[in-house]
């Protein structure tokens, strides 16, 4: 059986769950539906990224202990992703005791190998934060929070040698053994390999305790990347649990935004590299959302929160939206005018009044039961034309990952099936007596609704279900293998059907 394994980037604690989150976790859901759908044997990863100076002082300042306030915030990404219909497999954290034990043989093994040395990391150091700051992140030269101006500091440190792998990386990149998308992402790391040396990178600190312990030097503790990074091959169960890790491994696609492209590109290839393990196969990175032309934080106070959104817009209007609105590659900036918009007409009226037009007819005209297929005119081949190459279509779309022309597709079919109902107009059918007809026509609508569940269903699985439920479908959508229900004609003849709450009722 094919497998597919995708991830999101771990989440860190010290942010909320907003829309930026969301983004990515509701593509990686949809290519997880999608697959599943395809009869694969699927495997989904997201989690939180918990250790560091920045948790443990954010958690000093809620008065809780690091370990308390890790549990609570990694509980509201879990909570949001379960509110917002996401379907992981698995949540994986880096305070957990397999993780950070896997943390610790990683050290010990590039130590073992000779990628690791003790060196001097020389930084702006802000004593009151008791961290290091990048240039870019002081203002007027000073500690944005302090006030102070950072003191040069050396601090004894572990090195990675990241330096050594720049060739092999610039390989497997420009060979596309190692797949980076969209293109102009990159050509971004092939020049950045190119023109700049890699420094070896620091994996240590000896001042901060909220971290993985140095498994060969107990005061120090690991930085960042190599806890956070080696998240994809531990939530698979790496080294222990062989099986499911050989099972998944490689990754077969792994999302993120741009911020952290460079990271992915460069450290995580070079890691796995050191360790003797294979790359993943593809990275996809998309774009940054704004709001209102803005970076979305938790201290910028302009975070928006998806479950606050989906309580107007439901939950799967949310879905569809942000993967509608903006092609998956490039930055948009969010705006609630454009998803109300979309609400209404995409969603209220395109999709929401053709599935409650139909299936009131069908109470009407056919007794509420699904009427013999019956002889096919130009008309119904058309439609059934336009609605089966929507699957084909899809699958090269989403094979590409793109998103907003998948749903494009899919209304496209949906606007073919309002236009069959309008020309074909079943009411003057029904006072014609021509019951033959009209009772083609109904099971060609009726069939068109079902197909339409199956096609929108990685995208919005709780609308699709309640459509399959008005139709008298089973709603296990994925056991539906899309080879087999994906044909037309697939409806049973006296299947009960029955109007039931509008799917999207008007804002
Ligand atoms: N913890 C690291 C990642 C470690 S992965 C081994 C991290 N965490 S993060 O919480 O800052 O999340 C970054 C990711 O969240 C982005 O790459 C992207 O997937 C998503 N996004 C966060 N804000 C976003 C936007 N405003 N717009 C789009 N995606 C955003 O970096």
């Amino acid at each position: 059986m094919t497998k597919f394994y995708i991830t999101t980037p771990i989440y860190y604690v010290n942010d909320v769950p907003h829309i930026g989150h969301s983004y990515t976790t509701i593509a990686a859901d949809v290519m997880a539906r999608y697959h599943r759908l395809l009869g694969e044997d699927v495997f989904f990863l997201t989690g939180t990224d918990e250790h560091g100076a920045k948790v443990a002082e954010s958690a000093r300042k809620a008065g809780k202990s690091p370990q308390k306030f890790c549990d609570e915030v990694s509980n509201r990404f879990k909570n949001t992703w379960k509110h917002l219909d996401i379907s992981n497999n698995e949540f994986i954290r880096t305070t957990n005791k397999d993780h950070e034990k896997a943390v610790q043989y990683i050290l010990n093994q590039l130590n073992d190998k000779g990628f690791i040395y003790k060196g001097d990391y020389t930084g702006l150091y802000c004593v009151g934060c008791e961290r290091f700051y990048q240039r870019s992140e002081l203002v007027d030269n000073k500690c944005p929070l302090h006030l102070k101006e950072p003191e040069l500091l050396s601090e004894e440190t572990y090195f990675f040698k990241l330096s050594e792998f720049q060739s092999r990386l610039l390989d497997v990149i420009k060979s596309k053994r190692f797949i980076i998308e969209p293109e102009e992402r990159r050509n971004e790391i092939v020049s950045f390999l190119e023109k700049e040396k890699l420094f070896d990178l620091a994996i240590s600190r000896s001042k901060v305790e909220w971290g993985v312990q140095i498994p060969f030097d107990k005061k120090h503790t690991t930085y960042v990347w190599v806890d956070a990074l080696s998240n994809y091959i531990t939530g698979i169960g790496w080294p222990d649990k062989k099986d499911l890790f050989n099972r998944y491994w490689p990754a077969d696609l792994q999302l993120m935004a741009k911020d952290i492209l460079r990271v992915h590109a460069t450290i995580w290839p070079a890691l796995l590299m050191a360790l003797d393990i294979d790359l993943p196969k593809r990275l996809f990175i998309h774009g940054y959302f704004t709001v209102d032309g803005q970076k979305m934080s938790k201290s910028l106070k302009n975070a928006i929160d998806p479950e606050v959104l989906s309580e107007v817009y439901s939950i799967d209007g949310i879905r569809y939206f942000i993967l509608r609105e903006f092609s998956f590659g490039q930055d948009g900036d969010f705006s609630t005018t454009r998803l109300k918009e979309r609400y209404n007409k995409d969603l209220a009226n395109d999709l929401g009044n053709l599935a409650s037009r139909v299936l009131a007819m069908a109470e009407k005209y056919t007794s509420s039961m699904v009427p013999e297929m019956g002889q096919e005119e130009e008309i119904d081949a058309d439609l059934k034309k336009v609605i089966l190459g929507a699957f084909e279509q899809i699958d090269k779309l989403l094979n590409k990952v793109s998103f907003n022309e998948t749903l494009a597709t899919i209304w496209v079919a949906i606007g073919q099936v309002n236009r069959y109902v309008d020309k074909t107009a079943p009411w003057a059918l029904a006072k014609q007596s021509e019951s033959e007809r009209l009772k083609a026509v109904m099971y060609n609508s009726l069939e068109s609704l079902r197909l339409i569940s199956l096609l929108i269903y990685p995208f919005m699985p709780s609308t699709a279900k309640e459509l399959r439920k008005q139709l008298g479908l089973k709603t296990d959508i994925e056991k539906k293998l899309i080879q087999t229900a994906g044909s037309w004609g697939k409806l049973e003849p006296n299947t009960k059907v029955k109007k039931g709450r509008a799917l999207f009722p008007r804002l």
